[in-house]
């Protein structure tokens, strides 16, 4: 969830550090701070809030130094402060570390380290790490974090450097993504590549349990026992401005104007004349007819994502499918065999719960499939067959094209597994298609009304609570829509099933209750235009999502937002569009920070 960076080379070190940790500040940043090392002196800086406060800072008063290490931070253990905000120093020495991830063990260590003589300032569990390592110092940096690390348990990307071995930076990766650049008499590591793309493509991914000896001739990936590993340079082959906001003035708008395109990429090389196929793709009908179950699992809008998965696996493969929460699904005990298909969805690839269900299942046996968006990520790494979303980059924590083009994967494999199991009619498919290539020019039509959902969110921006209606895959897309709300406007909203309504959630409708109801799904229309009677009758305010040219009974609603016409199956893809931007609209509205909402974190790496 923290974003972590380092640098050696022949440049002012903070230049890159600042710069790179405006890159990776959607991964945490209620505080932020640097540690540059110079002549063997070791200066650490750090505050409490945006990244800002450090980089006003660091203008006023210049660091020199070519070596340094620096993070941005969401809080997990200790409040948001400048004691708690990293880099953190050894009591005793000149060992200085960022941290990523938990350090499960540390209230032991922190007491052993206590009785070593060391001492400590701060709330955090990262504070043993410098201490540790410090004790196991013996003039050789890269031995003594091997040491240390024997000695921790959770999970962890760190960057260490020392005053007294100068000139590197030793890294080390455990659960926590963090990845290498080469540059040209500079070397670079982040937590995510959007953080180097400027100064270099040539990366390495790390994986778990291997060390990197960063120095300006480049870097050396080392095993604990210090033997080289022979690893392979991934070229990055998205550009530079994909991490920029490109003129939008923010990144989620940025991306809800990129959908259109995101969708064409994702749908690239998957639909022919011979029906839908994945690249390097190894599951056969024989796999499928011997599968016991299918399980979706996933967090937060990849769970949703799986909601519409579940629904087009079932409705074209004929195959039943589970859909689980990622936290929840793995302290269960779910019925997981060798013949079971798991499929795990996650924008970022890096989600620790979704990534502790892979890593579960495929010890039992299980065949896993990752649908995710980051190439290199560690479940595209570990899962046995990958299909990506081809969104590029979402920068924004509150997620729109990684989940647009999710459910357009999702459809896909419906209709994949319908072909194998030979269920899935040409008719079908070919309507399907059909539908799925309209979406980039359906979502453009919705793009070009943008307008009018700044008017309702005006309505919207005044409101506490927020009631999102929906059946059938609009059920789905009720639980995104209203997710969207409260992460970036703060107004508390709820989703549900519109044929639920009656047994409880009726009884908080009162005079001028704000309902959206979803009207996309053709069969279950007039069903949901009686729901919304019946809330309508207690007094609630109603705004209707349909499809234009749909005959309604218009006095039902205070407010209809129409959307174009397309596939029912398809129609959350283009209605997520026209949600995204209401929720963006009623943030703004409220002057609220629309890419960093208070509290959340883009990547959550700590379970
Ligand atoms: C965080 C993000 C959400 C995201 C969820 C799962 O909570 O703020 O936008 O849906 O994690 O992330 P993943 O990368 O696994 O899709």
């Amino acid at each position: 969830m923290c974003g972590i960076v380092g640098y050696v080379g022949k440049k002012r070190a903070t230049n890159f550090l600042i710069d790179g940790l405006s890159k990776l500040e959607y991964r945490g940043y209620d505080s932020a701070g640097v540690a540059v090392e110079n002549d063997g002196k070791v200066t650490v800086v750090k505050h409490k809030g945006r990244l800002s406060n450090l980089s006003d800072d660091l203008d006023k008063n210049v660091l020199e130094g070519t070596v340094g290490i620096g993070h941005t931070r969401w809080a997990t253990h200790g409040e948001p402060s400048d004691i708690n905000s990293h880099p953190h120093k050894s009591s005793k020495g000149n060992i200085t570390v960022v941290h990523n991830g938990i350090i499960e063990n540390y209230l032991e260590l922190r007491k052993w380290l206590k009785e070593q003589g060391y001492e400590f300032k701060s709330q955090t569990d990262t504070e043993v790490v410098p201490n540790l390592i410090h004790y196991y110092y013996e003039g050789d940096l890269f031995k003594a974090v091997v040491k240390a690390t024997e000695r921790l348990e959770g999970s962890y990307a760190l960057g260490v450097i020392c005053g007294d071995d100068p000139d590197k930076v030793v890294a080390v990766r455990k659960d926590s993504p963090l990845i290498v650049g080469l540059g040209e008499g500079e070397t670079f590591i982040a937590s995510d590549i959007p953080a180097v793309i400027s100064y270099t493509r040539n990366v390495y991914l790390l994986d778990d349990n291997e060390f990197v000896l960063v120095t300006r001739d480049g870097a050396e990936v080392l095993n604990s026992d210090g033997s080289k590993i022979d690893k392979e340079v991934y070229k990055v082959t998205w550009s530079a401005d994909a991490a920029e906001k490109g003129g939008y003035d923010s990144f989620m708008m940025k991306e809800i104007h990129e959908q259109p395109k995101a969708i064409r990429d994702t749908l690239t090389g998957k639909i022919s004349n011979n029906g839908v196929s994945f690249e390097g793709f190894n599951l056969t009908k024989e796999d499928l007819d011997g599968v016991d179950r299918v399980y979706i699992v996933a967090c937060g809008t990849a769970y949703h994502a799986g909601l519409m998965g579940k629904v087009a696996i079932e409705k074209f493969a004929k195959i039943p499918v589970e859909v689980d929460i990622a936290s929840e699904f793995r302290y269960r005990e779910p019925l997981v065999t060798n013949k079971t298909l798991l499929i795990t969805v996650s924008q970022s690839g890096e989600t620790a719960d979704t990534l502790a269900v892979l890593r579960d299942c495929k010890k039992i046996g299980a065949k896993t499939l990752a649908i995710t968006n980051v190439v290199g990520s560690t479940i595209s790494r570990e899962a046995d067959n990958v299909i990506y979303t081809m969104a590029g980059p979402e920068i924004a924590v509150a997620s729109t094209k990684a989940y647009t083009t999710q459910v357009v994967v999702m459809n896909l494999i419906g209709m994949y597994f319908g072909q194998l199991m030979g269920s899935l009619t040409n008719e079908s498919a070919k309507e399907l298609e059909e539908a799925l290539t309209l979406l980039p020019e359906k979502i453009e039509e919705v793009l070009a009304k943008k307008e009018e959902l700044e008017e309702v969110a005006k309505i919207l921006a005044k409101e506490q609570d927020v009631f999102f209606l929906g059946r059938g895959v609009d059920y789905a897309l009720a639980l995104e829509g209203s997710l969207k709300l409260k992460e970036i406007t703060y107004i508390h909203s709820e989703a549900y099933a519109g044929g639920e309504l009656k047994h409880g959630p009726i009884a908080l409708i009162e005079e001028g209750t704000k309902v959206i109801a979803l009207l996309t799904q053709t069969k279950l229309r007039e069903k949901m235009v009686s729901n919304i009677v019946e809330v309508k009758a207690r007094g609630a305010e109603t705004i209707g999502v349909a499809y234009e040219g749909d005959e309604i009974d218009e006095s039902v609603f205070n407010k209809i937002v129409r959307i174009p016409k397309v596939l029912n199956m398809v129609a959350p893809v283009v209605a997520a569009v026209s949600l995204q931007l209401l929720a963006y609209y009623t943030a703004k509205e409220k002057n609220f920070d629309i890419d960093k909402p208070r509290n959340l974190a883009k990547s959550v790496t700590v379970e």
